[in-house]
């Protein structure tokens, strides 16, 4: 059986056993806070587990897409050093909930191995959990395992559990010999050396760990099994690496091809590489992209690793992108995904490859450096922290080049370098606003900042405290109807007045939680302590909004044209446009735009009524809600929700129903940076006013040229062609008139024994000009030709000199540069072609009659070349 046919036929097997198929879910979840990436198959099974998901089927079976780099499970280090650790693995597994338990699940595994598969009885082992005599004595029970094969092991190896927090309990494992001698078998030696491995893992969910550590009975027990696809493929295929399967050969063999370099030579590097390009393909056709934080810098760290590998293999240029082809030969057909998102995937690995190689050479040279200094084994946390800020070195690489050398890190030293910075970056950045570094004048006591703008727009306030900085003058209220710049959305205009008070609000910012008003115009300070009217102004307050709800619009359509890539890097929304950037490696093709336009506008025309409503995080992020990457959401999140349309975590200020937005045009399509685009965009009256505009220009230009819209394009490409007709048909006339570079060059007088030709000639153009000062150097032979033309307003002068006088030291450059300051300006080129230029036409002769004496100049000084053939 091929790797695929072994899957295959584990699926079958449980489905013959009654359980429901279950597609992979995806490696990058975006709905599991506590998890970076998916790391086992019962991530997605955890809220059924938990109690809080009802399905219509209690028994499942799936290959499911894994990334073990990070957390409670991570094998990163071993991966590549060992034949069958990686970062990215399928896990194959059979789910019970609430239905089959210990009995089944071991009769089946051991059923599965041994009956169907004709795994050696004689290399297969079982653990259990030391204090589940129940699954002890099942083993003996439901199996033909010798007894002497059931091996009692501790909570490290037996007791499973998904994190910190969350579904766990006792499992049972089965482990397989490896080795080539099946005498040196030892009880011994399972889960201790690396002949033994685990192949599966089953796991019997009883409890839920809380937050406070304690376990929790869950309502009903459940089977959770995990087999390694990689490890058993490797197994039935009598090997005893996983990379010697047909799950990496095609990405090996591409890389010894790549490289000129055997993989039987030098494996690790190879097998480091064919792990990694798994990890990373997989986990950017789910979405993920590589960044400073979180899951991002996970991917950034893997990318990074396989650059510096392929060092090792000689590889300078971007390689690693080169292999996404051979991940979707290999898992393509299972995994659909990895090659439509085949193209993105090559893009940014290829991105991210390019600007770490900028780096990485210099990083290693200093590497070597930081060694030959040092006077100890360990390398100093400072110098780790300038390879990590200077040299884009993760910490585990710098860990990993030590460990080659047997040198060790100072963990401790980089941490705090890393904290420094920080707060020294936090200083700098330091929000100018900053409510508690303000000398506030506290004019009233009392709670401050009630925003109740969602609601009003105006208000009687209490000025609770002020402050002069400059011109402006900065206010808290006790509640205010004004927006403060958040999530994209700008700070609310209005206006604060009584008696004695009348600000214009320029802005309104928000620290933590404090709203600070920046306002300008006259404030008495006696009225202070009088109540102020505020009053935002309703038609910026307007046009915000239909953007804003616009750009939710704009991000659901997006998602849904180019993929779940795409997710928010940035946004604007301002009372004139929005602004919105987007995870996404292409140009977005003008089709693209359109369509996603017309999703747009269809939303607007169903007039939907949006839903506002506060709700948990969880239960928030349980109902799809979009959260962006980077925001800090509390415990109660506002959802923001268009109807089945788009559901987004948001602050911020909405229309009521979509028609309110009237109309929406994408203006702006472009690059912000590596993998990000912008959109820029305009709503309501706005677009229908571009909208308007350009039906005119087209209208007028359609009139200019007497044609229907449809047949612009034809009549402009008709004047065109014609053009180019007129300028060949001219250029021939001139051939056979005075204006061609022969008779030009018949007028040549001959001075210090070379030709000179010093004339105002009428071409067309300067691009004309230039070509018939081409073509007088070879009909000059040897000398100098000066050529002028007027043009619009402007002259134009061209100089030209033989490939002789120019050997001889003559630059046409340096005569049109004397030529042009004749006529007041410069002028400058190649020795053998230079242009000057002017400022006004009638300098034109006077520039022509100095050309004369300057041409002379030269040639009486020219110092003919010692020896013709040194050039
Ligand atoms: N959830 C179990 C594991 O990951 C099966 O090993």
């Amino acid at each position: 059986m091929n790797a695929k046919e072994i899957r295959q036929s584990f699926i079958e097997y449980f489905e013959k056993k009654q359980h429901r198929f279950v597609r992979s879910s995806s490696v990058a979840p975006l709905d599991d806070p506590t998890l970076l990436f998916t790391n086992a198959g019962m991530n997605q099974f955890k809220p059924i587990f938990l109690g809080d998901k009802e399905i219509d089927y209690t028994r499942a079976v799936n290959s499911q897409k894994c990334i073990r780099v990070s957390g409670k499970h991570n094998d990163l280090e071993e991966v590549g050093v060992d034949t069958f650790h990686h970062t990215f693995f399928e896990m194959l597994g059979n789910w019970s909930f609430g239905d089959y338990y210990k009995s089944e699940a071991i009769q089946w595994a051991w059923e599965l191995f041994t009956d169907v598969w004709k795994l050696d009885k004689n290399r297969l082992w079982a653990t259990v959990y030391e204090e589940d005599d129940e699954a002890f004595e099942l083993w003996s029970k439901v199996t033909d395992i010798s007894p002497d094969r059931i091996l009692r092991c501790g909570k490290k190896d037996n007791f499973w559990e998904m994190g910190e927090t969350g579904p766990c309990g006792p499992c049972s494992e089965i482990h397989y010999y490896i080795g080539d001698d099946l005498s040196k078998q030892t009880a011994d030696g399972v889960n201790v050396t690396d002949e033994y491995w685990e192949l599966w893992n089953l796991v019997f969910i009883q409890y839920h760990r809380d937050e406070t550590g304690k376990l929790n009975d869950l309502p009903a027990k459940h089977v959770d099994t995990g087999a390694g696809f990689e490890r058993i493929v490797t197994v039935m295929e009598g090997k005893t690496s996983n990379y010697d399967t047909d799950l990496f050969m095609p990405i090996i063999t591409k890389m010894e091809e790549i490289s000129g370099k055997s993989y039987k030579d030098d494996p690790v590097p190879f097998r480091v590489i064919a792990d990694h390009i798994r990890m990373l393909s997989f986990s950017i056709a789910d979405g993920a992209m590589p960044s400073n934080e979180g899951r991002g810098y996970v991917l950034r760290r893997i990318l990074r690793r396989a650059a510096r590998f392929g060092r090792i293999l000689g590889l300078k240029d971007p390689f690693v992108y080169e292999l996404v082809d051979s991940v979707g030969e290999i898992l393509g057909e299972t995994f659909p995904e990895i090659i439509d998102k085949r193209k993105h995937i090559q893009n940014v690995i290829k991105a991210e490859e390019t600007s770490f190689n900028a780096t990485l050479d210099r990083g290693l040279g200093h590497f070597d450096r930081i060694v030959k200094t040092l006077k100890s084994n360990i390398i100093p946390g400072e110098e780790a922290f300038r390879l990590y800020d200077t040299y884009g070195f993760p910490l585990d690489l710098t860990e990993l080049i030590a460990r080659e050398k047997g040198l060790s890190v100072d963990i401790a030293g980089f941490d705090s370098a890393m904290t420094d910075q920080k707060t020294r970056a936090k200083a700098a950045g330091k929000f100018k606003h900053e409510s508690s570094s303000i000398d506030w004048k506290i004019n009233t006591q009392g709670s401050d900042s009630e925003f109740i703008g969602y609601t009003s727009l105006s208000t009687d306030s209490i000025i609770r405290r002020w402050s002069i900085q400059g011109d402006q003058l900065l206010v808290i209220l006790d509640k205010t109807p004004f927006y403060a710049e958040s999530g994209g959305q700008i700070g609310d205009n209005g206006t604060i007045v009584n008696g004695g008070i009348d600000l214009q609000i320029i802005d309104a910012k928000k620290d933590e939680n404090v709203f600070i008003h920046v306002c300008e115009g006259d404030f008495d300070e006696s009225f202070a302590n009088q109540s102020v009217h505020c009053t935002v102004d309703i038609k910026r307050r307007q046009a915000i909004k239909l953007n804003h709800t616009a750009t939710h619009l704009l991000h659901k359509a997006l998602r849904e044209e180019l993929g779940d890539h795409v997710h928010q890097a940035g946004s604007l929304v301002s009372p004139d446009y929005l602004r919105f950037d987007l995870t996404h490696f292409e140009k977005i093709a003008s089709d693209e735009i359109e369509r996603v336009e017309m999703s747009v506008n269809q939303e607007i025309l169903k007039n939907i009524q949006l839903d506002i409503s506060v709700h948990s995080f969880d239960e928030a992020r349980k109902a799809g809600a979009e959260a962006l990457f980077g925001e800090k959401y509390g415990d109660e999140v506002r959802v923001v929700t268009i109807g089945n349309y788009s559901k987004e975590l948001c602050g911020g200020i909405h229309v009521e129903r979509t028609g309110d937005i009237g109309a929406f045009k994408i203006i702006e399509e472009s690059s912000l940076a590596a993998g990000v685009r912008r959109i820029v965009a305009i709503t309501g009256l706005k677009a229908l006013q571009l909208m308007q505009k350009n039906f005119a220009l087209i209208k007028s230009v359609q009139e200019q040229l007497k044609c229907t819209p449809d047949e612009i394009h034809e009549r402009i490409e008709g004047l065109f062609k014609k053009q180019k007709e007129l300028e060949k048909a001219f250029k021939q006339w001139r051939s056979g008139s005075a204006l061609n570079s022969r008779t030009i060059a018949s007028e040549a007088e001959v001075i210090h024994g070379k030709n000179v030709v010093i004339k105002e000639i009428s071409a067309i153009s300067m691009d004309e000009l230039k070509a018939l000062g081409d073509e007088l150097i070879p009909a000059l032979k040897s000398g100098i030709g000066v050529i002028g033309m007027k043009g619009d307003k402007k002259p134009t002068i061209v100089v030209v000199v033989t490939p002789d006088l120019v050997k001889s030291g003559i630059h046409a450059g340096k005569l049109a540069r004397e030529i042009g300051s004749v006529m007041g300006a410069g002028g400058g080129g190649k020795p053998h072609l230079a242009t000057a230029g002017g400022r006004n036409n009638d300098d034109l002769g006077k520039a022509i009659s100095a050309s004369k004496n300057i041409v002379e100049n030269v040639l009486a000084n020219m110092v003919p070349p010692k020896d013709q053939d040194d050039v």
